[in-house]
């Protein structure tokens, strides 16, 4: 699996993170969750009192917390200035103020920047990488020979979102998966789409370890 670079796109919920994971593990491969980055950096721009539709604010303050992103697809972690923010970034508020902030070209540019390095990492390592996200095929690394884009029907992304979130109400949880998929999907700066040569799977039939399958399968077929 040296030099792989799997990249896995999709809508909210739709099982990224359990497939990315459940395919590194198998296949040997580093991880990088983007979407956690853009998590740590709303979660610190919350703990400053900054208000995320500030847009010149955000976008100011884009490169002043520090990331470490672990790529250990067992264990992920970040952390934020040192602090492990592994679990607070998966707070409704957090959710809530994500999509914004991810749409201010500065913040992108800033883990852009983090993203391609880790990826170079990996590769120079000779250790593949899974990378998920909204726009890994598109724009981070286009050039992975394996891209993927995963969606599920929303109530299905809901139903296994709020039993992952310990019963939390699915439909909540179903308008706050739609609102973020409304905003990233239109955002002007790397919107989520299916790019280019991306593989379409739709999860909804499917159990996890069915999908890990498939995006086994497609790693194997390139090598
Ligand atoms: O994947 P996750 O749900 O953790 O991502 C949280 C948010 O981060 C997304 O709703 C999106 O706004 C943003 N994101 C992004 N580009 C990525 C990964 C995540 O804009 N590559």
């Amino acid at each position: 699996a040296a030099g792989l670079v799997i990249a896995l796109d999709g809508t909210s919920g739709s099982g990224k993170s359990s497939t990315s994971r459940g395919v590194a593990a198998r296949l040997g491969l580093a991880y990088l969750d983007t979407g956690a980055q853009f998590r740590a950096v709303t979660w610190w721009l919350l703990q400053q009192g900054v208000d995320v539709h500030d847009t010149t604010r955000v976008a100011a303050l884009a490169d002043t917390p520090r990331l470490v992103s672990g790529t250990d697809p067992g264990a992920p972690t970040i952390t934020v200035d040192g602090e492990d923010v592994s679990g607070p970034i998966r707070s409704e508020a957090v959710n809530a103020a994500v999509s914004p902030v991810s749409a201010v070209p500065e913040v992108r540019a800033r883990l852009l920047a983090l993203q391609r390095a880790a990826i170079s990492e990996a590769l120079a390592t000779g250790r593949g990488i899974v990378v998920e996200g909204r726009d890994i095929g598109s724009v981070v690394w286009p050039a992975a020979p394996v891209k993927v884009y995963l969606h599920a029907d929303a109530s299905a992304r809901a139903a296994r979102r709020a039993t992952e979130e310990g019963g939390s109400d699915p439909s909540a949880t179903e308008q706050s998966l739609l609102a973020r998929d409304a905003i990233d999907s239109t955002r002007a700066t790397a919107p989520l789409v299916r790019a280019d040569g991306a593989v379409e799977i739709d999860t909804t039939p499917f159990t996890l370890d069915e999908v890990v399958g498939q995006v086994v399968g497609l790693a194997e077929a390139v090598e």
